[in-house]
This record gives C-alpha cells, sequence and structure tokens, in this order.
C-alpha cells in the first residue's frame, strides 16, 4: 500500500523503515530541512539500533523515500501523523503540529486519505482532527480519521514495531479498519523478512486490538502512566529500603513473581525521563483535570520521580561531605541505554544540580555526548570510561549501558582519587568492585564497603548491615 509518515522523529523514522521493511511503499517527510537532508544523504540523524539498516535496505529497494510534507500528502492513501507533542509549561500537549498538518493535508489532498494519529495525543484529538480536516479541505477531500497509538520503545524500537504485544487501532469506520488491518497484515500473520532476527518466523502472536478512537488515545496515555506509576511505586519502596536495611531488589523479584504483578518495570533507579513517560503523565493528569476527574495518584507519581535525583544527591553528599569543589565522574548521559536520547534524561537534571553545588563534572556516555553538549556547555567530555572517572572523587552511574558491567576495576581503582561509586541504576555486580577496593552504594539495597577496609577475612559494609544482598556479593 502506498503509505506516508509525517515526521521523521524517533517514531515516525522507525514506523516509516518498518512498513516499508514488511512491504510498502512509504514515503516519509521531515519539515526540518537539516534533518531531511540528512536522512536523503543517507545519514542518521538519531541512533537507533538496526534502523539505519533497514532505512539502508529499505531506500535501496525504493520502498523508502524521503521528501516534504507536500510530496507526502500526495503520496499515500494512508497518512501517519508522528509529529512531536511537547509539553506545554501547563502540561498540556503541544498540539500545533499535528494541527498544522491536518490544515495542509485538508488544504492539498485530492481524493481519500485514512488519517492517522501515531503522535501521543489527548483523548478526543481525534473528533478534532476530523473537524478541522473538514472545515479545511480544499479538493474534494474524502478521509477517515483513525488512532494508532505506538507503543515502542526508545534503543529497542525496530524490534518492538515488528515484534508488538499488541496494535491498538481506534476506527469509527469499516473502511479504516479494514485498512489498517491491511498495513499490518505481515506483522500480525508474520509474514516479512525480518531484519532483527533473521531465521525468526514470527516471534509473537500480537493482538490486534479494534476500539473506538476515543479508546484508544486513552490506551496510550494510560499505558504510559501506569508503567511510570510502577517505577515510582518501586522507587518508594526502595527509599523504604534504605531506612530498614532490605534489598529492593530481592523485594521487586519476589513481588515480581506474581503474575498479576510482573517484574517488568520495577527497577529502582534515579527516575524515569525521556519524552514520553514525564511529559505523558503530566499531560494525562491536565486531561483528567479538564474532565472534573481527580486523578491525584499520578500527581504523587510525578512528585516522587522530581525527587528522585535529590535523593540521589543526599546519598553522595553523605559520603563526600562536602560536594563543593570535588570532581565526579557521570557514566551515562542518554535517559536510558541504547539511544542517544537526553531529553528529559535524569542525568541532565542530576549535573545540573551537582554543578549548582560547585562540583565539577566528566562525563562519557557511548551515543549521547553531541546530543548533551548544546545543553551543557560547561562540563568535561571524556572518549570512555576510563578517562572519565581520573581523578575524581566518585564515579555516579546514570544510566545502564552494558559496557559499565565490564570495567576493569583494578585499572579504574589506581586513576580515582576515592575509590566510591554511586549506581543510581542498580546495574552493578558488586564482588568484583570491592574486591577491587571500590565502596559501592546503590538504590534500595544496603552499601557495601571494600573488602580491603574490613577485618581480615571478613566483608565490611558501611551501616554493618548484611541481609538482603546479592546473592553474588553473599557467595563470595
Ligand atoms: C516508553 C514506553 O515504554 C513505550 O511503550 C512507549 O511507546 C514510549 O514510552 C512512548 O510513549 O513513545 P521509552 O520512553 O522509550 O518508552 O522508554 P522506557 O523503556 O519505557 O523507559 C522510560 C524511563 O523509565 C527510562 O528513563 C528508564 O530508565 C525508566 N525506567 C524504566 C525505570 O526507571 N525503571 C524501570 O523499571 C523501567
Amino acid at each position: 500500500m502506498k503509505i506516508s509518515v509525517i515526521g521523521a522523529g524517533y517514531v515516525g523514522l522507525t514506523t516509516a523503515a518498518c512498513l516499508a521493511q514488511i512491504g510498502h511503499d512509504v514515503f516519509c517527510s521531515e519539515s526540518d530541512l537539516d534533518k531531511l537532508n540528512k536522512l536523503r544523504n543517507g545519514i542518521m540523524p538519531l541512533f537507533e539500533p538496526h534502523l539505519e539498516k533497514v532505512i539502508r535496505l529499505n531506500r535501496e529497494s525504493g520502498r523508502l523515500t524521503f521528501g516534504s510534507t507536500e510530496e507526502a500528502i500526495d503520496h499515500g492513501r494512508a497518512i501517519f501523523i508522528c509529529v512531536g507533542t511537547p509539553p506545554l509549561t501547563n502540561g498540556d500537549a503541544d498540539l500545533s503540529a499535528i494541527e498544522g498538518v491536518a490544515r495542509s493535508i485538508a488544504k492539498r489532498a485530492t481524493g481519500y486519505r485514512l488519517v492517522i494519529e501515531k503522535s501521543t495525543v489527548p483523548v478526543q484529538t481525534g473528533s478534532q482532527l476530523r473537524k478541522h480536516l473538514s472545515v479545511h479541505r480544499r479538493n474534494g477531500l474524502e478521509y477517515d480519521v483513525a488512532s494508532n497509538p505506538e507503543f515502542l520503545r526508545e534503543g529497542s524500537a525496530v524490534e518492538d514495531l515488528l515484534h508488538p504485544d499488541r496494535i491498538v487501532v481506534g476506527v469509527d469506520s469499516s473502511r479504516a479498519a479494514e485498512l489498517l488491518r491491511e498495513i499490518y497484515e505481515p506483522i500480525t500473520q508474520g509474514n516479512f523478512a525480518c531484519p532483527v532476527h533473521p531465521d525468526c518466523r514470527k516471534v509473537k502472536d500480537p493482538v490486534l486490538l479494534m476500539t473506538d478512537i476515543s479508546s484508544a488515545e486513552l490506551i496510550k496515555h494510560a499505558s504510559n502512566s501506569f508503567l511510570a506509576m510502577k517505577i515510582s511505586f518501586i522507587n518508594m519502596v526502595a527509599n523504604l529500603c534504605e531506612v530498614v536495611g532490605a534489598d529492593v531488589t530481592k523485594v521487586a523479584e519476589g513481588m515480581g513473581l506474581d503474575p498479576r504483578i510482573g517484574p517488568a518495570f520495577l527497577n529502582p533507579g534515579i527516575g524515569f525521563g525521556g519524552f514520553c513517560f514525564p511529559k505523558d503523565v503530566q499531560a494525562f493528569i491536565r486531561i483528567a483535570e479538564k474532565s472534573a476527574c481527580d486523578f491525584s495518584l499520578l500527581k504523587e507519581v510525578e512528585k516522587i520521580n522530581q525527587r528522585r535525583i535529590e535523593h540521589f544527591i543526599e546519598k553522595i553528599r553523605k559520603e563526600l561531605w562536602v560536594i563543593r569543589g570535588k570532581t565526579l565522574a557521570v557514566w551515562g548521559l542518554a535517559f536510558k541505554p541504547n539511544t542517544d536520547d537526553v531529553r528529559f534524561a535524569p542525568s541532565i537534571a542530576l549535573i545540573k544540580a551537582l554543578l549548582d553545588e560547585g562540583a565539577f563534572i566528566r562525563a562519557y556516555d557511548p551515543q549521547a555526548v553531541e546530543k548533551t553538549r548544546t545543553l551543557l556547555p560547561n562540563i568535561t567530555y571524556c572518549a570512555d570510561p576510563y578517562e572519565a572517572a581520573e581523578g575524581t572523587d566518585a564515579i555516579l552511574i546514570a544510566t545502564e549501558w552494558d559496557e559499565f558491567r565490564q570495567m576493569n576495576w583494578e585499572r579504574l581503582r589506581s586513576s580515582v582519587e576515592r575509590p566510591l561509586i554511586v549506581d543510581g541504576r542498580n546495574m552493578l555486580e558488586v564482588s568484583a568492585l570491592t574486591r577491587c577496593g571500590f565502596h559501592y552504594l546503590s538504590v534500595g539495597r544496603p552499601a557495601v564497603a571494600p573488602l580491603e577496609a574490613g577485618p581480615a577475612g571478613s566483608r565490611a559494609y558501611s551501616g554493618a548491615r548484611t541481609e538482603g544482598l546479592t546473592a553474588d556479593l553473599l557467595a563470595s
């Protein structure tokens, strides 16, 4: 099918590339000319595993083309709107980009178009979209409107799009339902060449859930808000664990074994970030407020998340006594691993707060340095984690990149000023660190002192707690 995707951000670009990969003839437009030129010249404007390859293959085969919004409106029978919906200062989603695209479609398109909202939008955007298309149409546009929220995660976007758990489609006509069924048929039938798993026939059986448009819109906001709530919940449990000397990893494991709870999204840390959860929770609160529903539960979720950085800094402060004048390594800048996205990244809030307290920062991230430079021009960027750690009073882990698990701790021990690690993502194996003389603080677990600092042959823990530590440590 001829499909257009308007907006080449993380969602738009992945959607365009994957729809081409499953066999459609896709035209993707981008209004930022610099980004568009990059895409036309085969340069990736963002980092996302597998995406570069999928784009290259499909451009070569002629199934994926980049260009202007006008060309996209002319091309596709189905048009996916994937433009940004950033937060306004009052928490509402800014829908001006969607409005602009709807107006352009209405004025330019001739004949039938299925206009699909893919961007995360407040409930009832579909009816506004329909109204807008009708008011501004000039050239005999006939249309249906649909909502098809995206559930992909940055860092595994291609995999999530091609192997989803569910495809949610909100429609109010059988024509729209049929077109969307046809678009996704290669995925629901497992009938496409998978660029991620070369041998796979079908990794999962996705559920294609057809609903009305408002329900589909709500599913997206409710899902993200629920996941954010799970994270804030476990972060509060982590706080409690720190006070009573329990191990939040064990608590989360025990909770997650109950299939009604499930183990996912129970990793405590320095809070959720990225361009989705923080803005979607805010937007959902505003949607509820406007509908006179008191969703104060979500206000707490947001507050708990906002307090994570101060809580983390308090831990650092307790160890270092004074932060002013200290040099600190920050490992990880992206809001999560396997992406270069630093929008609303907890690392940025952390570094800003530490700079305000007079610290010097040496930062490293395998992908996100370029995107951080404009936000934080006055810190030292390093080529690798070893360089970042040189001469520092503490290594702070803000993002759980895999490479931090395989460090040479002996080498690091000899280059730091003070062997202290504050792990905001609970990602490291304790025994390797403590054997090399590091003092290790994490989230919701007892602090662990270096082996060499304790009585001969014994383990020493700051706070003298041994209960609930990882099996790794207990076995060491
Ligand atoms: C999220 C959702 O997971 C996707 O389903 C959704 O499509 C997407 O938002 C969106 O609305 O576009 P994403 O923001 O890419 O995806 O990343 P997540 O993996 O959900 O992580 C979000 C944040 O929560 C990260 O900062 C991560 O570090 C944090 N997190 C996640 C935790 O602190 N603990 C956890 O257990 C899980």
